[in-house]
């Protein structure tokens, strides 16, 4: 599948965050030419250190809700991954408006610059499981009802909207993705707000006992970022796909209860600390979810191949190595503290 992106023109909108940035070092390893436009929007997770060591990938500094400011790459592009949008669910709920106009309002602007610019352009879009809300059955596949429970999942769901309806008007060649929390190297651990697993990696990495919200019960099914880079290389290679989004979950189903421990044993630190949901996160909670993947299985070959416990432990590896560049003014635990041995958390009932 690599083989595909040879000398293609890949445009990686949200290169400089957590995924765009390890889809950008991977796409140019596989020898494609990568131009990434990312606008550094204040609070989201954009580093300049995440392309430490990408050869040859190009950034524009650009906001993708002014087109304009690329239209020659746009024009240029054989395939365009778009990442570019705010992952945090808890900033939608505070600034409902800005989220609009990141998630939706850009993401329009944007995928009718490629309609016009390029038509028939192949665009893979990056998605959310939080379209669909609170679960009414799991796992969950791509015929669950979309009942988003906060901002971030309304305006994801209009974006993902426009890129199939570009596609049905044959506008565009669009392709989507819904992820579950993916997690791994290059996440912004300095940016609260953008996730449990961020939380998590940032505390035990200053040697804080983890808290978790409830009792710990809800299912998640943590994807590691290899293997979400894999799903969108899988879907930007395939031509005349027989489906036009997927849903991509991890490998195991896991109580955050479970998930807070593997976690803590292997940057050892103390037992996770349980304690009331704040009433700011209680609002928009999903409950349990976990991903039915069988879709992007049947059709483009994925499955995740990380667990959890060795996605983990290359995390904290990574992040202990460059903890300057993403916890800046807080040396982590030294390495002799980890173990990279923790339990599986396969082995935990769930
Ligand atoms: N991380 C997850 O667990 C997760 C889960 C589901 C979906 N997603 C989606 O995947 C995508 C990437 O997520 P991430 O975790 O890498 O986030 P991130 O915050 O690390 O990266 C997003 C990047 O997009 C850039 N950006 C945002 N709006 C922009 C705009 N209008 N113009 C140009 N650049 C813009 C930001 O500056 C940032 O660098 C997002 O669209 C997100 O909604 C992420």
């Amino acid at each position: 599948m690599n083989s595909y992106y040879q000398n293609r023109k890949a445009l990686v909108t949200g290169g400089l965050g957590f995924i765009g940035s390890n889809l950008s070092l991977r796409l140019a390893a596989a020898g494609a030419r990568v131009t990434v436009v990312d606008a550094s929007i204040p609070e989201c997770g954009a580093n300049p250190q995440n392309l430490a060591g990408g050869r040859g990938i190009r950034v524009i500094p650009c906001d993708v809700g002014s087109p304009q400011g690329f239209a020659e790459e746009i024009r240029a592009a054989d395939i365009v991954f778009n990442l570019a949008g705010e992952v945090s669910h808890i900033h939608s709920m505070r600034q409902p408006s800005r989220d609009a106009e990141i998630n939706a309002g850009a993401q329009l602007r944007f995928v009718d610059a490629c309609g016009r610019l390029a038509p028939g352009l192949r665009v893979v879009y990056a998605s959310t499981r939080q379209i669909y809300g609170v679960p009414r059955y799991l796992p969950v596949d791509e015929a669950h009802p979309v009942l988003p429970v906060d901002f971030n999942g309304v305006h994801k769901y209009a974006a993902t909207s426009y890129h199939l309806m570009y596609q049905s008007m044959g506008r565009l060649d669009g392709r989507v993705l819904c992820l579950t929390n993916v997690y791994g190297p290059r996440m912004a651990l300095d940016i609260p707000g953008q996730g449990f697993l961020g939380n998590f990696l940032r505390r035990v990495l200053r040697g804080q006992r983890l808290e978790v919200f409830g009792d710990g019960r809800q299912l998640r099914d943590p994807v590691y970022v290899d293997d979400v880079v894999n799903a969108f290389l899988a879907a930007g290679a395939i031509d005349d796909p027989p489906s036009r989004l997927w849903n991509v979950g991890g490998s195991e189903a896991l109580s955050l209860g479970d998930i807070s421990r593997v976690v803590s044993a292997a940057a050892d630190v103390a037992p996770p600390a349980y304690r009331p949901f704040p009433r700011e996160h209680k609002s928009i909670d999903i409950g349990s979810y976990t991903t039915d993947s069988s879709r992007i299985l049947r059709d483009l070959g994925w499955r995740p191949q990380v667990r959890f416990r060795q996605g983990i432990a290359r995390s904290l590896e990574f992040f202990r190595r460059r903890w300057q560049h993403y916890l800046p003014g807080t040396p982590p635990l030294p390495a002799s503290s980890y173990h990279t041995d923790a339990p599986d958390a396969s082995g935990i009932a769930v």
